[in-house]
């Protein structure tokens, strides 16, 4: 089923698994529009390829999504899915954390997502039914890495986040988690030590290829064409 005349928002969606979520929309027929923040050349050509558009958005600055909202507002008048890709994976053992960088992980991974929500609801509700918010929670955050523990709670926040919404929000806007497993390395991350982690029993949850996370965003953008209340729980989405 195609999905013609419906916009749709992938914060990050310029790379790594925001660009396969980005690419399988537009190939579903979503109107993609991908927001970048340090990847704007990666960005720009991704929208160009696929036919959509690419945005600046940075989720640590909640000051500026009223302007943001507004763009979309002019530009399209709808939006029918927003994906909260966008995250940060900053290495922060306990022993360095402090209020910035425990600040810096959950500014971006958890305050950015609840207030863009906000400032993007009047446009999810244009009165279509049928609008989809969909968070990107981390199969693994129980694991609880030490190198990672602000990543992992922020991440273990995600469902507790989208079910607060799902209570708070009026049934008419759908919202869903899809937690991917291991996918992708961070960036420079020793790929000896990826192989071990990927090998190992207890990593092996949760979705696992870029692909296979967007498929389970189309699964859970469609889903709301025949089921409101589905759970896809087998497929990883929540
Ligand atoms: N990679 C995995 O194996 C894995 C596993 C489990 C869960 N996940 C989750 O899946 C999602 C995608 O993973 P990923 O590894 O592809 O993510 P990623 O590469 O670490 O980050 C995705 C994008 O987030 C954007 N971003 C970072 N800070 C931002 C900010 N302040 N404002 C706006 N955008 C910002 C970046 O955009 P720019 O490049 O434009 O700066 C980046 O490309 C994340 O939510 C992640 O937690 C990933």
């Amino acid at each position: 089923m195609r999905a013609r005349g419906k916009v749709a928002l992938v914060t990050g969606g310029s790379r790594r698994i925001g660009a396969a979520i980005s690419r399988a929309l537009a190939k579903a027929g979503y109107e993609v529009v991908l927001t970048y923040l340090a990847s704007a050349r990666e960005g720009k050509a991704l929208a160009a390829r696929i036919g959509g558009s690419a945005v600046s958005l940075d989720l640590s600055r909640p000051s500026t999504f009223g302007r943001f909202a507004d763009r979309l507002v002019r530009k399209f008048g709808r939006l029918d899915l927003l994906v909260h890709n966008a995250a940060v994976f900053h290495r922060t053992p306990v022993g360095e954390i402090s209020p910035a960088t425990w600040d810096a992980v959950f500014a971006v991974n958890l305050r950015g997502p609840l207030l863009l929500t906000r400032a993007l609801l009047p446009l999810l509700r244009k009165g279509r039914g049928d609008a989809g918010i969909l968070f990107l929670g981390d199969a693994n955050a129980f694991e609880l890495w030490p190198g990672y523990l602000p990543y992992c709670l922020s991440k273990l926040a995600v469902p507790p986040l989208a079910a607060g919404l799902r209570k708070a929000l009026p049934p008419d806007v759908r919202v869903g988690v899809v937690r991917p497993g291991l996918v992708l390395p961070p960036d420079r991350f020793p790929a000896k030590r990826w192989e071990r982690l990927r090998a190992s029993m207890a990593a092996r949850r949760g979705i696992r290829t870029p692909e296979g996370v967007a498929r389970a965003v189309l699964l859970f953008a469609r889903a709301g064409s025949y089921n409101r209340r589905t759970d896809h729980r087998q497929g990883g989405v929540q």
